[in-house]
């Protein structure tokens, strides 16, 4: 991706003055139009359009902004996924499959096991009936695959595994833990041997949205896109609002059609001719807040309630995780690396250099959900984020607040 993307700034350097003051323009725009906070103190709109969130609903499962010109053109991806990969491939990297996009006469073959699994034309013909979550494709009347292209659903969706594993009930908001977007990409024809070697390096659930600009490869945990609504700023450092981000992605990440411009970061990037990002902007951030957490089961509730205690007591982790949302982020606050333990390096390259105290919801939901935690997913369990925090600040805790710490965080 670096090489096309240095290509494309090359063409951007190219452009006249005009059209950088055009592009100047349409940033302050862009601005504008991504401010999420709207209101008072932070807060965020009690009511939310419910035709709005439906459209956003459609435009985060399935538009793809025209990314196809990247994912198909540039990355020449239709090659592989249309020849290549077969459904047990697919679920094996982590792609999931939409059952409810499924007509009931493949159910009961799939059932059956009439259905060749090893085949690489039965993924040909699930991207045909739009049942690859986040994946859409073209498929001509030959069932070819001629165009394919990515969605927020790719990352931010799983499934409830109601059918096999990978196999079920969209749950939209859910990061994707199992997918492992930097072998997908690997798998791209168009990229040298080194460019495959750094996005194998990746591994599940990890994606890395600034390799493409500095060139180091640092993959962050792909994060829920639930329970935000009332979270002040987005990303694990704060950089800004759900919109700014959204835009960030969808233009930078993607590659859909649009413009992104931020000269914080010294990112500048435009996909055209045409601009299919600003104007969903709306209604992709209706949805995302209509998007609740789930709610907890799997805990001992007396446990937790000990638990608490121990987190707003001598854990001290409410000198952070503050509020109804567990952030102090709503009250202007970010912290050092060095304060909560973590790697500067990735913060390095955001807007804010620093860290946001994680809003905590839906730590713990297993199979789809079980860690790892921290932005670079350095805590495997939720036992293993405990003991960071009790070494980091030299906590005097017994064995058994721990585990209730860990059965309250799990209550979350
Ligand atoms: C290729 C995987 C991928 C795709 C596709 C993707 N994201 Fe993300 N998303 C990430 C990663 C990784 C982060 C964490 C980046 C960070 O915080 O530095 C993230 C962060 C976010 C956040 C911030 C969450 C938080 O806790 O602050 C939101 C909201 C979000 N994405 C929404 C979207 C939307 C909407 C789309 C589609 C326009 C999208 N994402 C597409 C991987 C992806
Ligand atoms: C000094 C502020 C501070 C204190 C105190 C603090 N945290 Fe955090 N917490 C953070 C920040 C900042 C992050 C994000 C770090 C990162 O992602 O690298 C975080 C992340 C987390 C996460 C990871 C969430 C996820 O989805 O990745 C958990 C869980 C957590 N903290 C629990 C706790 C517990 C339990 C305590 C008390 C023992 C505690 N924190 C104390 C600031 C704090």
């Amino acid at each position: 991706m670096k090489t096309q993307d240095r290509t494309r700034s090359a063409r951007h350097i190219a452009v006249t003055a005009g059209a950088v003051a055009a592009a100047i323009g349409s940033a302050l725009v862009i601005f504008a139009s991504c401010s999420d906070l709207s209101g008072s103190g932070g807060g965020r709109p009690d009511v939310l359009d419910p035709a709005l969130v439906a459209q956003g609903k459609t435009i985060f499962r399935h538009d793809t902004y025209a990314d196809e010109t990247f994912w198909t053109d540039t990355l020449r991806m239709t090659e592989p996924i249309g020849t290549a990969v077969s459904p047990k491939t697919a679920l094996a990297v982590g792609l999931k499959v939409d059952m409810d996009t499924l007509p009931a006469s493949l159910v009961a073959d799939l059932q059956a096991g009439r259905v060749n699994l090893d085949d690489p034309a039965t993924t040909v013909a699930l991207l045909k009936l739009g049942a690859v979550v986040g994946v859409v494709g073209q498929v001509d009347a030959n069932n070819k695959l001629t165009r394919v292209g990515i969605t927020c659903a790719l990352c931010h969706s799983t499934v409830d595994d109601a059918f096999a594993p990978g196999i079920g009930h969209r749950l939209d908001g859910w990061p994707n833990r199992t997918l492992n977007v930097g072998a997908i990409i690997a798998l791209s024809p168009a990229l040298t041997d080194a460019q495959k070697a750094v996005y194998n390096s990746w591994g599940p659930g990890m994606y890395d949205p600034r390799f493409n600009f500095d060139g180091k490869s640092m993959p962050a945990v792909i994060p829920p896109a639930f329970g935000l609504r009332h979270v002040a700023k987005e990303l694990y450092t704060g950089d800004d609002t759900v919109s700014y981000w959204n835009l960030y992605v969808g233009v930078t990440q993607m590659h859909g059609h649009g413009t992104f411009v931020d000269p914080r970061i010294g990112v500048s990037v435009h996909n055209g001719p045409e601009n299919l990002t600003t104007a969903k902007l709306a209604a992709l951030r209706a949805y995302q807040f209509s998007i609740e957490k789930p709610t907890a089961t799997a805990f001992d509730a007396a446990a937790a309630a000990r638990g608490k205690v121990v987190f707003e007591g001598v854990g001290t982790c409410s000198t952070c995780h503050v509020g109804a949302q567990l952030t102090d982020v709503n009250a202007g606050k970010l912290h050092a690396a060095s304060e909560v333990g973590q790697d500067p390096a990735y913060a390095q390259r955001s807007v804010t250099k620093l860290y946001r105290t994680t809003p905590l919801r839906g730590l713990h939901h297993p199979p789809q959900l079980a860690g790892p935690y921290f932005h670079d997913g350095s805590a495997k369990t939720l036992s293993d984020v405990v003991d960071h925090y009790v070494t980091l600040r030299g906590l005097n805790l017994t064995a058994q607040q721990k585990a209730d710490l860990v059965e309250y965080l799990k209550s979350l």
